[in-house]
């Protein structure tokens, strides 16, 4: 794979990506075919999956990788000063503007500016946003002299923006802009057989800045290769830490230095919806409990004590739910 003349291989290796799944293949190549253009680039991924390291990645195989590659995490600047951070503001746009003061696309004019969580971007920030995709122009804040940029933008998400957009909370046209080229990145439980290499780099970086040498035995890789991973590398990069440091005076890592905790199981609600307007929650809450109830009685082979016991109700609880289910199918039918 080449582009714009930058050796692909090389680039990986130095931003320290390990990528040989198949299942990377696609963001690979996704990668190494927007570096080529000057157009929004959109990735997507759960958290710890590499969106920061892809984001480097197009921006070091583009023609501007010299130039300047300027960071903005949407989601941790105060909503009073997004704006004034992206596009910048004039003295006496506000009471502590004192002077003139470019923002964020000003310094990373000619580069990339790579604009991390932007599902969090409020929506006064993304009508402004659409006008630099269209126009190539901005207005600091409390300024009407538009200024000419050419920054190329590469937008991260791990929400499902099209949820954020029922809400109205993002815009479809801004979406639909962003998303020209859009990079999804694979939880590492759908690549495992990265894990083993991904562990051992991280394992050398620690052997680097240390006189031990440390090495992972085979029973260790293999635990951490069956492991679920909620949170990808960057939980993957906190079990190893935990193993290098608690592993006493040994240099052999064994699959009992390999320690998963409670902070990593995956949260139970992490697929609840957004709610939107028109949503009803004592409706999806009735479900909710209707589900649980049904799934009770399943695993209690349709004993109902024994099904209320494990719900923690009274067992009238589960009799009277029995019998409504009873109602409605009859009702129903
Ligand atoms: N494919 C990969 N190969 C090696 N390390 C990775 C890979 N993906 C992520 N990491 C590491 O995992 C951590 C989280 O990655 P990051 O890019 O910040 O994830 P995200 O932005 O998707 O939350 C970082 O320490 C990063 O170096
Ligand atoms: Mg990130």
């Amino acid at each position: 794979m080449a582009s714009g003349g930058a050796d692909v291989g090389a680039v990986l290796e130095d931003i320290g990506i390990v990528a040989e799944h198949p299942g990377m293949r696609p963001a690979l190549e996704t990668a190494a075919a927007c570096a080529e253009f000057p157009y929004p680039v959109l990735i997507t991924g759960e958290t710890g999956t590499g969106k920061d390291l892809f984001a480097k990645l197009v921006h070091r195989l583009g023609d501007r990788s010299t130039k300047p590659f300027v960071v903005v995490n949407c989601a941790a600047i105060p909503e009073n000063l997004v704006e004034s951070t992206l596009f910048g503001h004039v003295k006496g746009a506000f009471t502590d503007a004192q002077k003139d003061r470019p923002g964020k696309f000003e310094a990373a004019d000619g580069g990339t500016l790579f604009l991390d969580e932007i599902g969090d971007l409020p929506l006064s920030a993304q009508a402004k946003l659409l006008r630099v995709l269209e126009d190539g122009e901005l207005d600091r804040v409390g300024s009407d002299k538009p200024v000419k940029v050419d920054v190329r933008i590469i937008a991260a998400t791990n929400r499902k923006l099209g949820e954020a957009i029922a809400a109205k909370r993002f815009r479809g046209d801004l979406f639909f802009r962003l998303n020209s080229g859009e990079i999804r990145l694979p939880p590492l439980r759908e690549r495992r057989s990265d894990i083993p290499r991904i562990a051992l780099r991280l394992l050398e970086g620690f052997n680097r800045n240390s006189r031990r040498q440390r090495q992972l035995s085979a029973d260790a890789l293999t635990r951490l290769q069956g492991y679920d991973w909620p949170g990808n590398v960057r939980d993957l990069r906190t079990v190893i830490t935990r193993a290098v440091m608690f592993s006493g005076g040994r240099d052999v890592l064994g699959a009992d230095d390999i320690k998963f905790d409670d902070t990593l199981k995956p949260d139970p609600f992490a697929y609840l919806p957004e709610p939107f307007e028109g949503f009803d929650v004592k409706q999806y809450n009735d479900e909710v409990r209707r589900r649980l109830f049904e799934k009770a009685l399943r695993m209690a082979g349709g004993n109902q004590s024994q099904a209320a016991k494990l719900l923690g109700v009274k067992p009238q609880a589960v009799s009277g739910f029995v019998n409504e289910q009873k109602k409605d199918s009859n009702g129903t039918s």
